[in-house]
């Protein structure tokens, strides 16, 4: 099915001052759309226009890097922009996904710090990820447009490390927009939702 340019969740000044309206507006509007334009382009030429997202993203890692790199991105963003809301992130988590991340990431802080260095640590653009892999929670990091779908595990929250999600309000200093992103911006409903869809 061709992929669609969905709307953001809230309005673009909800996120303010964490996230500006000036990069919601370029980053959803030109680099997601970019994402949209070429992916459908790509998956047409290679006669998979008719699969999900993600079977695009699972069946051309490896094989076609063009188009995995613009599916892949379609699919970050879809998700990135639903693990945002106003007045979001901190530690007041839903109960099992707080139940989960003390037993298998030894608590929230533990977690905070974990994911955070996952996103700094991650070499120029790519994302930083807590996924649920073989019943368990997990955090990583990937290059580029890759994510832990082709690596055998489902992603419930990621956070975008690329300098267009960050360079216009933190300039180079992308540890403190990754703590300002789990401090308030997360939305935990949203990973409860990947997550119980993960589990079961
Ligand atoms: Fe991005």
């Amino acid at each position: 099915m061709a992929f669609e340019l969905p709307a953001l969740p809230y309005d673009y000044e909800a996120l303010a001052p964490f996230m500006s309206k000036e990069t919601l507006e370029y980053h959803h509007d030109k680099h997601h759309k970019a994402y949209v334009d070429n992916g459908n382009k790509l998956a047409a030429e290679a006669g998979l226009a008719d699969l999900s997202v993600e079977e695009v993203v699972k069946k051309s890692f490896g094989t076609n890097q063009g188009l995995f790199n613009n599916a892949a991105q379609h699919y970050n963003h879809v998700h990135f922009w639903k693990w945002m809301k106003k007045d979001g992130g901190g530690n007041k988590l839903p109960g099992k996904l707080q139940a989960a991340i003390d037993s298998d990431l030894g608590g929230y802080d533990k977690f905070k710090a974990d994911f955070i260095a996952a996103g700094t640590t991650q070499f120029g653009s790519g994302w930083a990820w807590l996924s649920v892999k073989d019943g368990k929670l997990a955090i990583s990091k990937t290059p580029n447009g890759e994510n832990p779908l082709v690596h055998g595990a489902s992603p419930i929250l990621g956070v975008d490390v690329w300098e267009h999600s960050y360079y216009i309000d933190y300039r180079n200093a992308r540890p403190k927009y990754l703590e300002a992103f789990v401090d308030s911006l997360i939305n935990w409903d949203y990973v409860l939702e990947m997550y119980e869809a993960a589990s079961t």
